[in-house]
């Protein structure tokens, strides 16, 4: 059996939409209404000319049997999975293959550092989809009172390698923590709440701000509103910044949100810096011997 992953043409439009208006495909969309054949080609046209966003069709003998798109999201460096097979032919490996494929590709290595994807919680082939490429299961948001699973995967070793403090809470600490520790990053150092100023700091972590100051990384995430009056000072220590939960809109008791979109700003930063993360790990006597 031949198979071939191709990017999208300008003719794969009709069956694009095809599938696209199809019921089982329109079931599981967040946007179920039927699209026209306008509306359709605009947006496709529009695809096709983004450099940002790529698409592939997967064939079998020649024939197109299931496509998967990559988009660009707010969060430069993280691309959002929509993945689809042919009515007729779904069940049969082939979405797993398809997805197994594509993340492979060199064209999308370069324009991520994240792959993301929402699945509905009820979709089961996509949560098994998922599962089976290891992308991780950050956390359970609900939209226009859908509930979805958010999912992230890795690429490459970016996220890994990017130097980070956490600072705050204990609870959504960890929890963010936990989530960093499943993509196998462990160049963190989680700073405890009632560490607020630089003197406290630099007595708990000795040479910190000056490692900091040279490696010209790091980003501080502030994940408990009540801290966030030390923020000025902060800002002012930590080259990459200080992301504020708080100012994200993110309310504090939601460690699910959190976690996926302090996930989404940490792979940004990875990819903005990947050229300068090889080898810029945290000194080992920052971390408590364990
Ligand atoms: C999700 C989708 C892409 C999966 O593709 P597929 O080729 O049918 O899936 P596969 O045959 O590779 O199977 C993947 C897993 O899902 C399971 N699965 C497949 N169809 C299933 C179904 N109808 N119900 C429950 N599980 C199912 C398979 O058993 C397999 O799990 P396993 O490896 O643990 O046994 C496909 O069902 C589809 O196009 N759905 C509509 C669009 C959609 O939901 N997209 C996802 C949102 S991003």
């Amino acid at each position: 059996m031949k198979e071939v992953l191709r990017p999208y043409r300008a003719d794969d439009a009709e069956r694009l939409l095809i599938w696209r208006n199809s019921a089982e495909h329109r079931r599981w969309s967040f946007h179920s209404r039927e699209i026209s054949r306008e509306e359709h080609l605009e947006w496709f046209s529009r695809f096709l000319t983004d450099s940002r966003r790529i698409g592939f069709f997967l064939e079998i003998e020649g024939i197109s049997v299931a496509h998967v798109r990559f988009d660009s999201c707010e969060n430069q460096g993280i691309l959002n999975i929509s993945i689809a097979v042919a009515p007729e032919h779904g069940g049969k490996g082939l979405g797993s293959k398809l997805l197994e494929l594509a993340l492979g590709r060199s064209e999308i290595a370069d324009r991520a550092s994240l792959i993301s994807a929402d699945t509905f919680v009820d979709n089961q082939a996509s949560i098994r989809l998922f599962a089976k490429q290891r992308f991780v299961q950050v956390g359970t948001l609900t939209r226009d009172g859908k509930e979805f699973i958010t999912w992230r995967k890795p690429l490459g070793k970016d996220i890994q390698r990017y130097p980070l403090i956490l600072l705050g809470d204990t609870l959504r600490v960890s929890k963010l923590g936990g989530t960093l520790k499943k993509f196998s990053a462990k160049n963190f150092l989680i700073v405890p709440p009632s560490i607020t100023t630089r003197q406290a700091l630099t007595a708990h972590f000795p040479g910190l701000l000056e490692w900091l100051r040279v490696s010209q990384v790091g980003a501080l995430f502030l994940v408990d509103s009540s801290l966030s009056g030390f923020c000025e000072e902060w800002k002012t220590l930590f080259p990459d910044g200080v992301y504020d939960l708080g100012e994200a809109g993110l309310s504090v008791g939601d460690c699910s949100q959190i976690s996926t979109r302090a996930i989404d700003q940490i792979a940004s930063l990875a990819f903005q810096k990947r050229s300068r993360l090889e080898g810029l790990n945290f000194p080992r006597e920052f971390f408590p011997a364990t």
